[in-house]
């Protein structure tokens, strides 16, 4: 399939793009490279640097490179920042993406896949979380996800636009090629290894006080290769109907604490902590039940191990310590 990847300059975008190309698609990354890096581009990819604004970037994108699916990662991602400046993700993650909707309308490319969010259900009532539990999100991120989420409903009812929507959990690890490097890094894995590394003086534990087996927050890691698979899993179904699926790996997820005791192994690094006041709509556990996508899909993780996770996050961290084009 010729497919267009969103964000394929960023972190999940960068290991999406290369299964794709390794199963034998053609890529075009659409990428502002406001987060993204260059360097994160596959170089067998063709790449747009353009704005989900830029209408007429978009359409020639879609027309020139002959598009049949799209699959939409580029959007803001800090929850933090979310609650602080809402505009700019009810901008970005709903307007920019609703330009790319009307584009994929105007060019007649009805496929899509979107990078959705856990954040989408909030504080769940019970773990492990199914795809049909309430949604309820506790900050603006969250909610634009849903939001984008259900105007897919819709433009597949009036427009006949086929999507499948991926909740992601946590995504982590990294391939031999690409890894993750945020400007503002909030993932604990990366933090984690960047004070192993002596980038960051220390990681700070935000709460060890809830009701998990060791105080600290569980949740649920994915490997950005399993990640990027389930795409081209989903990518196939598209003929036939759209979906929703969690992605995560289920079981019982990892605390925080065994995270940072895991990259101590690791790495054979000190790696000194700093307890932090919980977070608020931090809930205390986070799991993915992962059961829809492995029955109807296939999708089995290969990586799931955290140990293996965190290994290969240190392989590409120890080869770009400071981040990529450095
Ligand atoms: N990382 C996770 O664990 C996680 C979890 C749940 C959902 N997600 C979602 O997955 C997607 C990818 O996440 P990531 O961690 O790789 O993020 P990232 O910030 O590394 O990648 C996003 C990319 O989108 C680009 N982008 C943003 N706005 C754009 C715009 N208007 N026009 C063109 N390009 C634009 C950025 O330059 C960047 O390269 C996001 O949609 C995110 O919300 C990520």
């Amino acid at each position: 399939m010729k497919v267009l990847v969103t964000g394929g300059a960023g972190y999940i975008g960068s290991v999406v793009t290369e299964e794709l190309v390794n199963d034998g698609h053609e890529t075009t990354v659409y990428d502002s490279l406001c987060e993204g890096h260059r360097e994160a581009v596959d170089p067998r990819s063709s790449f747009i640097e353009a704005d989900l604004m830029d209408g007429a970037a978009l359409r020639r994108a879609l027309k020139e490179h002959q598009i049949e699916a799209v699959i939409h990662m580029a959007a803001d991602a800090l929850v933090a920042e979310s609650v602080e400046d809402p505009a700019k993700y009810y901008r970005n993650n709903v307007v920019a993406g609703l330009n790319l909707l009307d584009a994929m309308r105007d060019c007649a490319v009805r496929k899509l896949v979107f990078s959705s969010s856990a954040a989408t259900y909030g504080e769940p009532e019970k773990q492990p979380v199914e795809e049909a539990d309430p949604t309820n999100p506790t900050n603006p991120y969250g909610e634009t996800k849903l939001a984008f989420e259900r105007a897919l409903r819709w433009f597949e009812r009036a427009y006949g636009m086929r999507y499948a929507s991926l909740r992601y959990f946590n995504a982590a690890g990294a391939s031999a090629q690409f890894g993750e490097w945020h400007d503002t890094e909030t993932h604990l894995i990366p933090l984690v290894l960047q004070t192993a590394a002596g980038v960051r003086p220390d990681v700070q534990v935000y709460g060890d006080d809830y009701p998990t087996r060791d105080g600290t927050c569980v949740r649920d890691y994915i490997h950005v290769i399993d990640l990027a698979r389930a795409h081209i899993l989903a990518l196939r179904i598209l003929d036939e109907r759209s979906a929703g699926y969690n992605l995560g790996c289920g079981g019982e997820g990892y605390s925080v604490r065994e995270v940072i005791d895991t990259a101590r192994e690791v790495t054979g690094r000190e790696i000194t902590t700093r307890i932090a006041p919980r977070r608020p709509g931090d809930p205390a556990v986070l799991i993915a039940s992962s059961e829809k996508i492995r029955r109807e899909l296939g999708w089995q993780p290969e990586f799931q191990d955290l140990r293996v996770i965190i290994e290969s996050a240190w392989k590409w961290m120890s080869r770009h310590p400071q981040g990529y084009g450095k």
